[in-house]
């Protein structure tokens, strides 16, 4: 293996590398001399460059001169980015397909949309009473064991459950999907990219989709389950997928709805815990105050830290820089949201802050499809929360951090209940 990569917050002898243990800790402060001094950041031994400030990534996303393609992934790992394309971009993978995030158009489109009927905002809508019931039968038990991690004992639950909903998964199987799912996001904290539990845990999850695909097809996939029917249903590239292909489609989905908004939430309640006066103030009203809140706790708490893309066909220059065909271009969409220019005090949590959006879902082509799940969950967690135990305490001492290249967030929120 090769050895750990190196990082250096030394004004002159500044190195950002996202697989560097230093960053994979904290990589705030190398976004803030990343923006300030190397918007444009070259890193020559994964042939990429990285793109911190709010401003370009927007101008990047929907520049129709740059011309970006997702068929190296979108989440690339060292292995990878250490080999070089010198150039060439490789093909895209169709049989077996790739999951849908990496294909080219027409056929990313096709997956994507065969899959989502149940993201759709009516869909969520319906899904309500659902979420509520299942975030207030969870609180009634956590509050009677005195103490729980907000991240996986509340967050987890809930969002490992709505997870199993609008799959099809039966609820009895969000625990094991809740655990597989954050085991196989675990990153090697040394080296970055997937730890060693990836391929066994993976596997897992494949099982449990791919069972579920079976099931649906001997049921004749007739339309009731939406997104699983969708999917096997679609005739595309002249056949119909295979259970496996519909399994790694379903797992980016999976995967999606459980790991992120657990953070985001836990990262939320730790900072209304941080400044009482602003939870006092969330507090005074919570229907209307809660979604405000929640916006901010997106901005400040996303979980993701950045994904990939690749130049390709045309070079693109930004800033005097210019991108060539094959030169990978690292999004650091975390950094964009602690960007200066674009947020006043934007290290500050500011739970009624102005502000003219931000990127936690990402920007054009691929912004987030649970996009309108992640905001009536979270919500529904924060408002539930905040309604029973108002004046909750966090154990911060036993707060713990995940440490990865490219999940943000706390994996270990105590909250105390008084
Ligand atoms: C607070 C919660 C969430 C955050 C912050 C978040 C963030 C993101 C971001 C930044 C992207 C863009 C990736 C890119 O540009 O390549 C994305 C894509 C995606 N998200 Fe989410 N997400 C959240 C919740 C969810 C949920 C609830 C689901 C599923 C129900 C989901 C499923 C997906 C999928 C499948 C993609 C890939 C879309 C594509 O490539 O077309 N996410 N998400």
């Amino acid at each position: 293996m090769a050895s750990a990569a190196v990082s250096s917050l030394d004004p002159k002898a500044f190195v950002y590398d996202p697989f560097a243990p230093d960053v994979m800790r904290d990589p705030f402060p190398y976004y803030k001399i990343l923006r300030d001094r190397y918007p444009i950041y070259r890193i020559e031994k994964y042939d990429a460059w990285a793109i911190s400030r709010y401003e370009d990534i927007l101008k990047l996303l929907t520049d129709p001169h740059a011309h970006l393609t997702t068929t190296e992934g979108t989440l690339i790992s060292p292995a990878l980015f250490r080999r070089s394309n010198a150039g060439k971009v490789p093909p895209p993978r169709l049989d077996p397909m790739d999951i849908f995030p990496n294909l080219p158009s027409p056929y990313y489109e096709q997956v994507r949309q065969s899959a989502i009927g149940p993201l759709r905002p009516h869909a969520v809508a319906q899904l309500e009473p659902f979420i509520r019931e299942r975030v207030r039968e969870r609180l009634a038990e956590l509050i009677g064991r005195g103490r729980f991690n907000a991240t996986v004992d509340f967050g987890g639950y809930v969002s490992s459950g709505t997870a199993c909903q609008l799959i099809g998964l039966p609820l009895a199987q969000a625990p094991l999907l809740l655990e597989l799912v954050n085991r196989s996001t675990t990153r090697d904290p040394e080296y970055g990219g997937p730890s060693d539990a990836f391929e066994e845990t993976s596997r897992r999850l494949m099982q449990m989709l791919a069972e579920l695909v079976r099931s649906r097809r001997k049921a004749s996939a007739d339309g009731s389950n939406r997104m699983v029917d969708g999917l096997i249903n679609l005739e595309i590239a002249g056949r119909h997928l295979t259970d496996e292909e519909i399994a790694w489609h379903l797992m980016v989905i999976a995967v999606g709805a459980t790991e992120t908004l657990p953070k985001v939430v836990a990262a939320g309640l730790l900072e209304l815990w941080r400044h009482r006066d602003q939870r006092a103030q969330v507090l005074a009203d919570l229907e209307t105050n809660v979604p405000i809140a929640f916006e901010e706790m997106l901005r400040y708490g996303a979980p993701a830290q950045w994904f990939s893309r690749t130049v390709v066909d045309h070079p693109y220059t930004i800033r005097g820089h210019t991108l060539m065909p094959g030169h990978r271009v690292i999004i650091l969409f975390a950094s964009a949201n602690r960007d200066e220019r674009m947020f006043e005090n934007a290290d500050r949590f500011i739970w009624n802050r102005a502000m003219d959006g931000h990127l936690a879902f990402g920007y054009g082509m691929h912004f987030c499809v649970g996009v309108h799940v992640a905001r009536l969950e979270g919500r529904i967690m924060v408002e539930e929360l905040l309604r029973a135990i108002p004046d909750y305490e966090i154990d911060e001492a036993n707060a713990r951090r995940v440490i990865s290249d490219f999940q943000l967030g706390w994996m270990q929120v105590p909250l105390i209940v008084r």
